[in-house]
């Protein structure tokens, strides 16, 4: 497709250079129909048990996305008190919150038992210390519910990186350690409530997913009276949309699922409540940035386009070598991808990893043109820095009824002073 931005009318009539020159770049752009609409797929996986969709908010703990997945319905998983306490904030309650922390000392699972929100514990060590914990608090004995965080064993994702299932990772208690989950748990009363699992982020074959879920259930049998079964998140998008990348196969992959439940159901004699954990799929392509080009040059025959879009603003290129799709826009308008030229688009970071897009074919990039990375919704700003000491970027959202609102003010240089 020659522009994705124009085929879904992402600016929804408003002239994205209009909206550059009031907010400045770079500026992460919402489209909220787009986030919408995503958020009531990923709800609608499973159909018919008792099912939550979670949605991961480390892809974007902007809250004003926050306050629009409350209204579509869907409960939310959080990482770090930090998560929990933007999630208080957008209005969740905190039965509609579940805390998959790793590797925490004792405060954040005091912090989660004395607000009484579900936590998984991802280690042995870790129920240990939530167990010491219930203790410490003189928590009774029916309130002591928590989950636990299982390896299932088989790993997806878009690089290696991403990967948190399988031998090779930090995530999880493995298959064998089960038997010490249960000696821990009569040690300290606590009832394992629910399991959870995640194989991995942005994979777009179902599955390794299906395979994890199939060994999870298998898994689930050794539990007994379990209220929930999450089986993570990952559900890619496609990033290489301008070669015509199709989406994630939702609907298969949700009638292959289905099959798995019954037979699972079956066995268990009921249907606990099914959860995922998606975080990429509901937020990454509600999301483009806009930013600026600042200079072009050729160096020993290599194209470049300076823009201030540098791994600063979206690390996802440097940190994974991830491709995102880049359309130029010149006075507004979206250059035809008639004739390409190899290009480097780069930020003004001084890194020479700094690189936005590699050898990319683009129409050619001028001075003062916009460019335009789109699918930057997940993981963009959630991981964004301000390294150089360059304050870090505004957030507009694109409402549903076309209105261009500010979600994020632009960090300024007295923000970064603020912390001496
Ligand atoms: N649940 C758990 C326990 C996770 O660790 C993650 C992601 C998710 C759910 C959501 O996964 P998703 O549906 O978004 O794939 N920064 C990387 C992705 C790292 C994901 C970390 N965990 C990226 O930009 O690709």
């Amino acid at each position: 497709m020659n522009s994705f931005i124009e085929n879904v009318n992402f600016f929804e009539g408003n002239n994205p250079e209009k909206i550059a020159a009031e907010y400045g770049t770079p500026l992460y752009v919402y489209n909220e129909k787009i986030l919408r609409d995503r958020m009531h797929k990923v709800s609608q996986v499973i159909t018919k048990y008792p099912y939550t969709a979670n949605y991961s908010v480390k892809a974007n703990t902007n809250i004003h996305i926050l306050k629009i997945a409350l209204e579509e319905g869907i409960n939310c998983d959080a990482m770090s008190v930090g998560e929990i306490e933007m999630l208080f904030k957008a209005g969740f309650p905190k039965d509609r919150i579940f805390f998959i922390p790793n590797n925490v000392d004792a405060s954040e699972l005091i912090y989660a038992l004395k607000h009484g929100i579900m936590t998984s514990l991802d280690s042995l060590e870790q129920l240990e210390l939530f167990g010491e914990c219930c203790e410490d608090l003189k928590i009774p004995a029916e309130k002591r519910q928590c989950a636990v965080r299982i390896n299932p064993g088989v790993g997806a994702g878009h690089c290696e990186k991403v990967v948190t299932g399988g031998k090779k990772t930090k995530f999880g208690i493995a298959e064998e350690d089960i038997p010490q989950i249960f000696e821990i748990t009569a040690k300290y009363s606590l009832t394992i409530a629910g399991i959870n699992q995640h194989i991995g982020s942005g994979f777009m074959d179902p599955q390794p997913y299906l395979d994890a879920v199939t060994n999870f259930l298998q898994i689930a049998l050794q539990f007994k009276e379990l209220k929930f079964i999450d089986f993570g998140g990952g559900y890619g998008i496609p990033y290489h949309k301008l070669d015509d990348e199709k989406d994630y196969p939702m609907e298969d992959f949700k009638k292959r699922l289905e099959p798995i439940l019954d037979n699972f159901v079956e066995k268990y004699g009921s249907a606990p409540m099914f959860k995922s954990e998606p975080g990429r799929y509901c937020v990454a392509e509600s999301s483009v940035i806009l930013g600026r080009v600042h200079a072009t040059k050729q160096n020993n025959g290599h194209l470049y386009a300076g823009t201030d879009i540098g791994m600063n603003v979206l690390v996802r290129p440097s940190m994974y070598d991830s491709w995102h799709d880049v359309e130029v826009l010149r006075d507004g308008k979206v250059l035809s991808r008639d004739e390409l030229i190899e290009q480097n688009v780069v930020g003004n970071i001084c890194e020479s990893g700094d690189i936005l897009a590699k050898e990319r074919k683009l129409p050619k990039m001028q001075r003062g043109d916009l460019a335009c990375i789109l699918d930057t919704g997940a993981y963009g700003w959630s991981m964004c820095s301000t390294y150089n000491s360059r304050p870090r970027a505004a957030e507009v959202l694109i409402t549903k009824d076309g209105k261009v609102k500010q979600i994020r003010r632009r960090e300024t240089i007295n923000d970064l002073m603020r912390l001496f």
